[in-house]
């Protein structure tokens, strides 16, 4: 794969590389990408972004070259449960199919689990055109 980013226009689903792991990403890289997508974290505290991704069980990134155009970072225990926590991509490809691969490559790894996710306000339709099903009985409390 060339390092040469191709221009968002002539962009395929083929001309991404599909990468695992932390290998070339930088606190400040993971917090343009959210800030442009966007996804709200916590894109002003490096140290707080990279400990996001030190601890997550897999790390799945789209490359255009040197680009880096989308992420999904997701908790598993690896037999019941997944939890996809973040999902963004770069708006100048987005609808592009970089989202729809990066959760078929994570379902893909966690076979066998429940993948679950909280959505946004942009991204609720996108999930259910995804087959995720909405459930009724998740609650949130923040630990203090
Ligand atoms: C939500 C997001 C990850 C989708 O990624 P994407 O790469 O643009 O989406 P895809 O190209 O994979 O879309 C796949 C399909 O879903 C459809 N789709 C995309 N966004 C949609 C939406 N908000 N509502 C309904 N359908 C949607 C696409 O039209 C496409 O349909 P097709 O396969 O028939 O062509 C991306 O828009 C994003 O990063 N948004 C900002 C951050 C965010 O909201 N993340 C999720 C938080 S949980």
């Amino acid at each position: 794969m060339s390092t040469l980013a191709k221009p968002p226009a002539e962009l395929t689903l083929d001309d991404l590389e599909i990468r695992e792991g932390l290998e070339g990403l930088t606190p400040a890289r993971i917090m343009t990408l959210y800030r442009r997508a966007p996804l709200l974290r916590p894109v002003s505290d490096p140290e707080r972004i990279w400990t996001m991704f030190e601890s997550a069980s897999l790390v799945l990134t789209a490359w255009n070259g040197n680009q880096i155009v989308g992420i999904a970072r997701v908790l598993t225990d690896g037999v019941l449960f997944s939890y996809l926590c973040d999902l963004a991509v770069e708006p100048d490809v987005q609808r592009l199919g970089v989202g729809k691969r990066l959760i078929n490559e994570v379902l893909d790894r966690c076979k066998g689990t429940e993948l679950v996710l909280r959505d946004s306000n942009i991204s609720a339709g996108y999930y259910a055109y995804l087959g995720f099903k909405r459930v009724e009985n998740a609650w949130v409390r923040k630990a203090t």
